[in-house]
């Protein structure tokens, strides 16, 4: 039994393989239909932090692989842990009804804590400013489907670079392809934790680091727009003082290369104007689909299909 926990987990070949599964897998997804090789397995998703995209997102892909879904939107408010329940406990129960887990925990490491007591492999949807491992998959194969390729790529990744756990998970895998530069750009309170910046680096890759977004944005091939996210702040005031440092104009996207493309996890909070959606090159709406397709990947590789 594996589990999906961490994004450095996957090596190169493994993370190529779920790009191709899930390649076969879009037809699946933009025909709407059905298939039957899930048939009988029960996934269950456990979400103690909100989500829109990523739980609905598991359990579409399960019922479209043609098992079964068991959920709760809302652990910490209304599953045994507001009793006391503990992880590990937790795991060993929903393991009992479940053939696979997709959890979220606002708590960095407490999906690797719950997959402990779990007899069933668990796929991390999200543990606090961790990690996000099948964003991060989603978020590559956007890209490798819309630019062609993953290699020799400039990323300029803006936002909350150190609360958001999908550019984290974007610079882990992005560490396996060639050629690739990176460009962060974030308050200098918010950078790209340091080992990130520091393990590329002694990996070959060149890091330029910037406050000043309209600087870099005609070097971009791919824009990884991140929300300044207020759930991660000690204090609405502390919050308050970043709230809409970057948002996304049409003028911001007029300095940038035709053929580059934006992406972002979501949900919007006031950091992209809605006047840059219909430009061909945001494609943070078609992510979800494509988000999909991976999910799909990801259970059939978890449930051995
Ligand atoms: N992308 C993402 O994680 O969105 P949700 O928080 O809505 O799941």
């Amino acid at each position: 039994m594996r589990h999906r926990l961490h994004s450095k987990d996957l090596s190169y070949d493994e993370i190529l393989g779920l790009l191709d599964r899930a390649t076969g897998f879009l037809k699946t997804v933009r025909g709407r239909e059905r298939l039957n090789l899930a048939e009988g397995k029960i996934l269950a998703t456990l979400f103690y932090e909100p989500s829109t995209r990523t739980r609905f997102s598991f359990e579409t892909a399960m019922l479209r692989l043609g098992g079964h879904v068991i959920s709760n939107a809302d652990m910490g408010a209304t599953s045994s842990a507001k009793k006391g329940e503990s992880l590990f406990d937790t795991a060993k129960m929903v393991s009992t009804f479940a053939d696979v887990i997709a959890m979220r925990h606002p708590v960095a490491g407490s999906v690797a804590e719950f997959s402990t007591g779990s007899s069933v492999p668990v796929a991390n949807a999200g543990d606090g400013a961790g990690d996000h491992p099948s964003q991060g998959l989603l978020d590559l194969f956007t890209v490798q489907q819309e630019k062609g390729t993953l290699d020799g790529l400039t990323w300029v990744m803006v936002g909350d670079l150190k609360n958001s756990r999908v550019v984290h998970s974007q610079c882990t895998y992005l560490a396996h392809f060639k050629g690739n530069k990176f460009v962060f750009v974030s308050p200098e309170a918010l950078k790209m934790p340091a080992e990130i910046v520091e393990s590329l680096r002694a990996q070959g890759f060149e890091v330029k680091e910037t406050e000043d977004l309209e600087s870099v944005m005609g070097e971009a091939d791919v824009l990884s727009d991140t929300r300044i996210q207020e759930e991660r702040f000690a204090s609405p005031e502390e919050f308050k003082k970043y709230f809409g440092v970057y948002v996304l104009t049409p003028a911001l996207m007029a300095k940038a290369k035709k053929d580059m493309i934006v992406i972002d996890p979501l949900p919007r909070v006031n950091h992209i104007d809605p006047a840059v959606d219909n430009d061909p090159r945001a494609k943070y709406f078609a992510q979800a689909e494509y988000g999909v397709a991976m999910r799909m990947a990801i259970l059939a590789e978890l449930l051995g299909l």
